[in-house]
């Protein structure tokens, strides 16, 4: 018998009793993708890759780590000189987080471009807003582990917010603690969460996120519906099979990925500070508190706004209504058209200016506090909050002058790389003409 008859009859038998083709078909070669894709695309398929990156390097990890608050940063010090290969394990890990926040803050950028939360994908965006909060939760456990100076202080600082609870809080955040102050108890709970709990829900969180996403199907860079024009056999016209054509072409984004990932990994682990901070290469210690603790740079826009604010129940309050204005995004976008392409200068202006106050917010957060660099995050803060009820009036009471959405998907972004395509072809052309005409007969 071939190898394709065998491989046939196998997967006869595997399908006779679980439904693997079917699945296949309806998620890979029957799930038709708008042909219009452009580089935002190709944050989703490398978020998952980073998943995987991570869950992978972890078990190796957990492997060798100790969580013990005597041992912990030891044992840090002996995957990164001692085991084989830890050095690797663990910088791309730590390396991992980062890419993570870079991979997913690009990945709702683009959901924000193109409008892709409104409806009918409300529910994508909202099991995306958990994935983001679990993912900051997974972060924030792994980042005690070290158990150096900036794992304390940082898990110290976080704890103690929730103390500003009215009536409830000192009880509450002893609770998350488990003693009085950061330390080997809440080190064994965070290791639990960190290794267990919070992968298991994030991977059962990004499974419910694509089924819904291909219930409803992708949005895409103009922001219409490809479900509008199908053809007699009921497929979209602007749509083509997720397998093959955005396999490969995700393979390319990945490659390109990979390549940057790999220099960070090889030649600067530590990003200056930003991905490894100075601070957590000494061991934790409860009786010396760092001059300055500033969390990792993916939270520091968040902690920019919590410490803006001088009263700490309002900080509190401030930072948990950044993250929670996010869920409402579907809600309050009450717009005529998805992509910016057709939306209102209104819009873009607004855009653009909370994407630099979240940048400034940023740079401010991962620096110590001064007069003046609270009187800019305060500006920052009301712009940043600003963005989300602009958003709303100008689209509640129709305030927004919408360009004519065409009534087919176009290739626009893709124009210039064609254009290039084009030129080279010409050039090749023209160089091979050339050679042919001097070479000589023989
Ligand atoms: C572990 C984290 C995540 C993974 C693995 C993931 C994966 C994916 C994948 C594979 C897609 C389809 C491909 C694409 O459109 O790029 C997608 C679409 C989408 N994701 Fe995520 N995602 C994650 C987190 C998030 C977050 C945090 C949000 C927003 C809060 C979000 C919002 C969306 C939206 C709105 C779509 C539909 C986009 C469209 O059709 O234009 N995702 N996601």
């Amino acid at each position: 018998m071939s190898e394709a008859t065998k491989n046939r009859g196998l997967l006869a038998w595997i399908d006779a009793r679980f439904p693997f083709s079917k699945l296949w078909i309806e998620h890979a070669a029957g799930y038709y993708a708008p042909k219009n894709f452009n580089f935002w695309y190709y944050f989703g398929s490398l978020a998952i890759f980073v998943l995987v990156l991570q869950l992978v390097t972890g078990i190796w990890l957990t492997m060798y780590y100790k969580p013990d608050a005597e041992l912990a940063f030891a044992s840090i010090q002996y995957i990164m000189r001692d085991v084989h290969w830890g050095w690797l394990i663990r910088y791309l890990h730590s390396t991992g987080a980062s890419a993570f926040f870079i991979v997913i803050y690009l990945h709702m950028f683009r959901g924000l471009l193109y409008g892709s939360y409104r409806k009918p994908r409300e529910l994508i965006w909202l099991i995306g807003m958990v994935i983001y909060a679990v993912l900051m939760a997974e972060a924030f456990f792994g980042y005690l582990l070290p158990w150096g100076q900036m794992s304390y202080w940082g898990a110290q600082v976080i704890t103690s917010l929730f103390g500003a609870v009215p009536w409830v809080g000192d009880t509450l955040m002893i609770w998350i603690r488990g003693d009085y102050t950061i330390s080997d108890v809440t080190l064994n709970r965070f290791f639990a969460l960190h290794v267990a709990a919070m992968p298991l829900l994030l991977i059962a969180l990004v499974v419910l996120h694509i089924t819904a996403l291909h219930e409803v199907g992708s949005n895409n860079p103009d922001g219409i519906e490809i479900k509008r024009h199908k053809n007699a056999n009921g497929i979209p016209l602007d749509g083509v099979p997720f397998h093959p054509y955005y396999t490969i072409k995700d393979t390319v984004g990945l490659t390109v990925f990979l390549m940057v990932f790999a220099f960070v990994v090889f030649y600067a682990p530590g990003m200056l500070g930003l991905f490894l901070e100075p601070e957590n290469f000494e061991p934790a210690n409860p009786l010396s508190t760092p001059e300055h603790i500033a969390p990792v740079w993916y939270f520091t826009p968040f902690y920019s706004i919590l410490r803006c604010i001088p009263d700490k129940l309002w900080g509190v309050v401030a930072l948990a209504s950044s993250i929670f204005v996010l869920f409402l995004l579907p809600w309050l976008d009450r717009g005529k058209v998805r992509s910016v392409r057709y939306r209102g200068l209104g819009f873009k202006i607004a855009l653009a200016l909370f994407v630099i106050a979240l940048l400034v917010l940023g740079h401010l957060g991962g620096n110590p506090p001064s007069p003046g660099r609270n009187l800019v995050a305060r500006i920052c803060a009301v712009i940043y909050f600003g963005y989300f009820v602009f958003l709303w009036v100008y689209t509640f009471f129709g305030l927004e002058k919408t360009k004519p959405e065409p009534d087919r998907v176009t290739d626009g972004s893709a124009k210039w790389m064609q254009k290039l395509m084009r030129r080279l072809m010409q050039k090749w052309k023209q160089w091979r003409r050339l050679e042919e005409t001097q070479r000589e007969p023989m």
